[in-house]
């Protein structure tokens, strides 16, 4: 059985998710980890090769799989590094800081036949994966009338002030939009449809003079099939709690939170799915990187196409950046 070597560049909080995703997927193996700060790498594993520079990841040739978990002004540079020497690449969120960052990236993807999977990993949750499979097949909720997304979340001054690259503009590219709700952003757009324009306004309400970028979010969004959707996000509430999406129907209500699916009538209230149990890492974060891990492994051994690649990721993205433009600008901004 073909196996592809990976190495996990940047061992911060989410490297060592990548690790444990690598470790029990069947068509990978994890053959380097890579981070510039020493102490990062202390513990790890001594049959692994340790970088502490990106340029060896590039130049050792016995790596297949690149998988990019740094600072969001890495990303795309890393990226385009990993591609143009030959390397398939995993991509933590965000795809790109910025739309000239998401059409380098995109330029440098078309020219070469390796593959690039997103981290968006709340796609694979059992209850995201049953509420996409209802909206498709079940005619008897009848009419989707609307979507809505809430995300209350807690970021101290600590979390920002332990890394330095945290809340602030050139860095982290934003706040809590391209941080955190870049998943629900991308949920939104995935199971409402696609959004068409976004009217956003962003606000720091509870750590201003800590970082230069948001803490507080709301967008009104309107989709393709005119269907319309809310947005509430925010890192100012005390705990982090898993995040909210309701689908409003002409016969039901679907809710995600808790991490389970509720499908709600006026008479009755069913639970329809759990999300998958083992978790590594926070709770709040979701428990997809091992599957949308595995799913790009197992892709990459049948050269198949499914898993959440970079042109599944393109719109949210955009969208996700619209909502910068339209709080800046303060006007609707069309996709
Ligand atoms: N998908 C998710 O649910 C999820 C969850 C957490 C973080 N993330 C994303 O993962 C990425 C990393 O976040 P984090 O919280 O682990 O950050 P972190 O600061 O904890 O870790 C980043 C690591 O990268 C290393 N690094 C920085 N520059 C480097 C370089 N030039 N070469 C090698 N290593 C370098 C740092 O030393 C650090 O160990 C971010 O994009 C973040 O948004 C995603």
């Amino acid at each position: 059985m073909k196996k592809f070597n990976a190495a996990i560049v940047g061992f911060g909080a989410v490297g060592p998710i990548h690790q444990k995703a690598v470790e029990e997927s069947k068509y990978a193996n994890l053959y380097a980890i890579c981070d510039n700060d020493p102490k990062r790498l202390e513990g790890c594993n001594s049959d692994v090769k340790l970088y502490s520079d990106f340029k060896q990841v590039l130049a050792d040739s016995n790596i297949h799989v690149i998988h990019i978990c740094t600072p969001h002004y890495l990303h795309v540079p890393m990226a385009e590094e990993a591609l143009k020497h030959g390397k398939h690449v995993v991509l933590e969120k965000p795809v790109a800081m910025s739309k000239d960052e998401l059409s380098t990236l995109i330029k440098e993807y078309e020219k070469n036949t390796q593959k690039v999977c997103v981290m968006l990993q709340n796609r694979t949750n059992n209850s995201i994966v049953k509420m996409a499979e209802l909206i498709k097949n079940d005619k008897s909720l009848g009419k989707m009338l609307g979507i809505a997304g809430f995300l209350t979340w807690h970021r101290t001054p600590e979390y920002y002030m332990h890394d330095d690259w945290r809340g602030k503009w050139k860095t982290e590219g934003g706040g809590l939009v391209i941080n955190q709700a870049v998943h629900i952003v991308d949920l939104l757009n995935l199971l409402g449809g696609k959004i068409k324009s976004v009217t956003a306004s962003m606000s720091n309400k509870s750590l201003p003079g800590v970082i230069e970028v948001e803490d507080t979010a709301d967008a009104f969004f309107e989709f393709e099939n005119q269907m319309r959707g809310c947005l509430y996000c925010t890192n100012a509430y005390p705990p982090s709690s898993p995040f909210r999406i309701e689908i409003n129907f002409e016969n039901a209500l679907l809710r995600y939170a808790d991490n389970r699916l509720y499908k709600i009538t006026d008479d009755n209230a069913q639970v329809l799915a759990f999300d998958n149990t083992t978790l590594y890492g926070k709770s709040y974060w979701g428990s997809g990187h091992m599957r949308a891990v595995d799913d790009f492994y197992t892709s990459l051994a049948a050269d198949k196409g499914d898993y959440i690649s970079l042109e599944d990721s393109i719109h949210s993205t955009n969208v996700m950046l619209a909502m910068y433009e339209s709080a800046k600008e303060n006007k609707k901004i069309f996709l």
